[in-house]
């Protein structure tokens, strides 16, 4: 595990970009798998930055993204889908064929969508490069704290924690779906690179219990301890109990 200590947010998002554009300038035809939420807002707007300057070229880029909340459409204020378009793929040069969000619209509780989610990872030989945010209760993707590590991109139940942590984004508790798609555990362990950005002294006790504490299901992220290519990227209000 490499540990990069930012300053701040602003810091901690430059540093993440430029990981990220590290990849493209390496690789310009790698599959990034990108995440939502708060945490890489700014890494999102660092990239763009980036491309604006025209130090970054997305065209050959495809991205598959962790998660959806299932029954959303993706053109929904809240989808991940939106999400993605409005803080990244709109502003950049990407191909809108060639991102990837889950489907949230299955009538088969998921099982079909999931399946082709892996085949289309598998389709391009992996991950390249995985970037996460992660969850108050130590979740990566929507994979919860359980008894064991999801395999595979799989339905889920949200906890209590996370439509607590999401509700945020809607206008009333009722209105967080209840059931997400996402991409399994080991998807997530098997890109060749993972990235995550973590801010904030409320997260600091859970970046302690996963990084710094046993590796174990009840705090999902604390499996990327084992993985051989892990950056984590964190502010010192979010490492300010390790
Ligand atoms: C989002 C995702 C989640 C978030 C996590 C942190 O695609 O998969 O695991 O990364 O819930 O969310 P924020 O960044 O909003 O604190």
């Amino acid at each position: 595990m490499r540990l990069i200590r930012a300053k701040d947010y602003a810091e901690l998002s430059a540093r993440a970009a430029d990981i990220i554009a590290a990849q493209i300038i390496l690789k310009p035809d790698c599959v990034l798998g990108l995440a939502t939420g708060s945490s890489p807002v700014g890494t999102y707007q660092e990239l763009i930055r980036k491309y604006e300057a025209g130090a970054l070229d997305f065209s050959r880029v495809h991205t598959v993204n962790l998660d959806e909340y299932e029954g959303l459409d993706p053109k929904h204020e809240q989808s991940y889908a939106r999400f993605m378009r409005e803080n990244l793929f709109d502003h950049v040069n990407i191909p809108p064929e060639s991102t990837n969000v889950p489907s949230g619209l299955s009538t088969d509780a998921g099982a079909a969508e999931c399946a082709r989610y892996d085949a289309l990872i598998a389709s391009f030989g992996g991950i390249d490069l995985q970037l996460l945010g992660l969850g108050p209760n130590g979740h990566i993707g929507f994979n919860e704290p359980d008894d064991h590590f999801p395999l595979g991109t799989h339905r889920v139940a949200l906890t209590e924690s996370t439509i607590q942590a999401n509700k945020r984004f809607f206008e009333r508790e009722e209105d967080v779906p209840r059931f997400a798609y996402t991409m399994g555990v080991r998807d997530i362990m098997q890109a060749k690179r993972v990235l995550m950005v973590v801010n904030g002294e409320a997260k600091a006790e859970t970046v302690k219990k996963a990084f710094f504490g046993p590796v174990t299901p009840c705090v999902p992220a604390s499996i990327l301890q084992l993985h051989p290519d892990f950056t984590l990227v964190a502010d010192e209000a979010a490492l300010s109990r390790c």
